[in-house]
């Protein structure tokens, strides 16, 4: 059996904050996630917290005599500590420290498949390393520095610098990797955006069940080619983006993207770098906003996902609501929202009423008309029958005549042939 590392969760509750336990219970997710067994909780009240600790310092006294007792591996607490904090938690603990960005890049590392998804980890992990080097001249060198928090002369210092070059050096290289990259996804997404197709995204908040509605909707397209993601009982077992070409039984086709879920507190580093990723949210006609109903979180999970929408700039674009896991959380339906679905992916529930709503949508500005295409133009016919819904089709002496639905700039471009309307 794999040994796993034994970790203690450490919060500070400021100004006694309702959503502290569930912020906890959360960090345990994640500290699980990451691969720690969970061995106990340390918690404490506070009005502000300690700067050389975080906790005051008999709650450090109180830790380290867990630590030892517990054969503890690693403490994690439940906020960002500054370079100083850690520092000083690491001698007076004994054990390794980690915060719960450091966590959730952690996992991220952990989960990161493709090379892009690799390099924007590393990208984030260096650039949350960076000012930590530096930290008001705290001892990088243990062996030569002085105590903790004092001043580094000499050898010290120049290694810091040395250490912050080599750093800044990297993370350039990554940059400029990432960079290449972007423009690769540019092109394909170019390429996708002349399709015509509309394009939708999949968002929510981690493990609500956007692949497992991803997979659905690609079983009930046509495209028999469509290869499915992967589905997982894990956070954050996406972390790259997937497009896939979705196909519906009267031939309507839109563009259905998975990417990247969400979570309180998600570090900013993260954001950022996955900022090429989350390109295909930003761009897309309509979101689908996936909600796990059955957790007693969906409430704040839906505030952090509509919060992180808005910071990576997607905050306008048109949602549905789809509250999934229909099956755990009864058919009581507890939410109220308008431009919202129940479904339950997993048991195939609502598939088609979801793919319905999808379309009323996104079609919503599609013109009836009627075409008369002379038989020269043959490729034109074809691609409507791809990229229109074509409603009835008659072989006249003068050409193809089409009674279809097709997107206004398909109706502008092949005007010509346009019969009625
Ligand atoms: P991340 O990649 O973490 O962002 O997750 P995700 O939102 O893509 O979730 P995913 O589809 O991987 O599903 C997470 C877990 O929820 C899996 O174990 C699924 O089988 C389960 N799940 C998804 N939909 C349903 C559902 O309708 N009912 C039930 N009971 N479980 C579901």
């Amino acid at each position: 059996m794999e040994l796993k590392e034994r970790a203690l969760l450490t919060g500070v509750n400021l100004n006694n904050d309702d959503d502290f336990e569930k912020s906890m219970d959360e960090l345990e997710n994640l500290a699980e996630a990451c691969g720690f067994e969970v061995a106990g909780r340390v918690e404490q009240n506070l009005r502000s917290v300690n700067s050389a600790f975080y906790i005051g310092p008999g709650k450090v006294e109180e830790t380290a005599a867990l630590v030892e007792a517990m054969e503890i591996d690693a403490v994690i607490f439940d906020n960002e500590l500054t370079p100083t904090q850690q520092r000083n938690l690491e001698k007076a603990l004994g054990c390794r420290i980690l915060d719960r960005t450091q966590l959730i890049l952690e996992i991220f590392a952990q989960r990161a498949r493709t090379r892009e998804a690799r390099l924007q980890v590393e990208a984030a992990r260096l650039q949350y390393m960076l000012p930590r080097l530096a930290g008001k001249g705290v001892s990088m060198d243990r062996q030569g520095g002085g105590g903790i928090g004092t001043v580094v002369r000499g050898g010290g210092e120049k290694k810091i610098v040395l250490d912050r070059r080599r750093i800044e050096q990297n993370i350039a290289v990554l940059r400029k990797e990432l960079e290449d990259l972007r423009k690769d996804r540019e092109i394909q997404r170019k390429r996708r955006s002349e399709s015509g197709l509309p394009r939708v995204a999949l968002v929510g908040y981690t493990n609500a069940g956007k692949s497992t509605v991803m997979n659905a909707l690609v079983e009930l397209s046509q495209k028999p080619d469509s290869k499915k993601v992967f589905e997982k009982d894990m956070l954050f077992a996406t972390l790259e983006t997937s497009v896939r070409s979705i196909e519906l039984p009267d031939s309507r086709s839109f563009l259905l993207s998975d990417t990247v879920g969400f979570v309180s507190k998600l570090p900013h580093e993260l954001v950022k770098a996955f900022r090429s990723t989350l390109e295909e949210v930003k761009e897309a006609d309509l979101l689908l906003h996936v909600v796990d109903a059955s957790d007693p979180e969906a409430e704040r999970q839906i505030r952090v996902t509509v919060d992180t929408l808005e910071q990576i700039g997607a905050g306008d674009i048109p949602v549905i609501y789809v509250f999934n896991k229909a099956d755990l959380a009864g058919m009581a339906y507890p939410f109220e929202k308008d431009n919202a679905i129940y479904i339950s992916a997993k048991e195939r529930i609502g598939i088609r009423e979801l793919a319905e709503l999808i379309c009323r949508y996104v079609f919503r500005t599609y013109i009836d008309c009627m075409m008369l295409i002379p038989y020269e133009y043959g490729n034109i016919v074809s691609y409507f029958r791809e990229n229109a819904l074509v409603k009835d089709i008659k072989y006249e002496s003068d050409g193809t005549w089409l009674q279809l639905e097709c997107s206004e700039s398909d109706y502008r471009r092949y005007r010509q042939f346009v019969t009625e309307k």
